[in-house]
């Protein structure tokens, strides 16, 4: 056993010094899912879409995303980089247990659930555990309302069901994104704020 030891240190030695190049100093670490933080000032970036009407899961989410990853346009994909925070909120209920509902019929906000992240960066795709739901560079992290704490999602179902939109960078409502851009007059938010 502790020849196996001392056989490991060895290499991770060897590694950590592989990586020691003039040129680059210190690798950038990989982030894997749940390692992600939510950034502090996140309802400050650009929104992606807000009000997202789910009342099949009786939620609202607002979603957002920090300026690296605003600045593409229509068919390109993320950059390293690229953050993306939703915030989900519970739809208030009337006291039958219907959804409550604006003059206008939209979904009433209540409490704020859960806070989803994704983020991506060279290589973190590599730390995904089974290959098959490699989500490109994308990694996952899920936490309860204050977004530090995990709030114990399984992060396999994340994967699934983003893989099935590979083709639009692994974000469900991208091309969403892009007509809400659009319609409201943001032709770009690079930079952050708001039209
Ligand atoms: C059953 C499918 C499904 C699962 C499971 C799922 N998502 Fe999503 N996710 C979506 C859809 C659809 C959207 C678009 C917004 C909406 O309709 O709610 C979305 C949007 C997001 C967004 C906003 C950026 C984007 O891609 O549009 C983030 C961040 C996100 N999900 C993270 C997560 C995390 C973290 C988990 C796991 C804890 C997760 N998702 C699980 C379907 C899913």
């Amino acid at each position: 056993m502790q020849h196996v030891a001392a056989v490991a240190i060895a290499a991770t030695l060897v590694a950590v010094a592989a990586g020691c190049s003039p040129a680059s100093v210190k690798p950038a670490a990989k982030v894997r899912d749940g390692e992600l933080a939510v950034p502090a000032d996140y309802r400050s970036w650009p929104k992606f879409l807000v009000d997202v009407q789910r009342p099949d899961a009786k939620q609202i989410r607002d979603i957002y995303i920090n300026p690296i990853g605003s600045g593409i346009g229509p068919g390109e994909t993320f950059p390293n980089g690229t953050v993306s925070v939703m915030d989900l909120y519970k739809a208030r209920e009337n006291p039958d247990g219907s959804l409550m509902k604006t003059p206008d019929g939209k979904l009433v906000k209540g409490d704020l659930l859960k806070v989803f992240v994704m983020g991506k960066g060279a290589g973190w795709g590599d730390t995904v555990a089974k290959p098959e739901l490699k989500n490109g560079d994308w990694v996952y992290g899920a936490y309860k309302a204050d977004a530090r704490t995990p709030s114990g999602d399984d992060i396999a179902a994340c994967r699934g069901c983003h893989l099935p939109v590979a083709n639009k960078d692994f974000v469900h409502r991208y091309d969403e994104y892009f007509q809400t851009r659009v319609a409201t007059g943001a032709a770009k938010f690079k930079g952050g704020g708001e039209p």
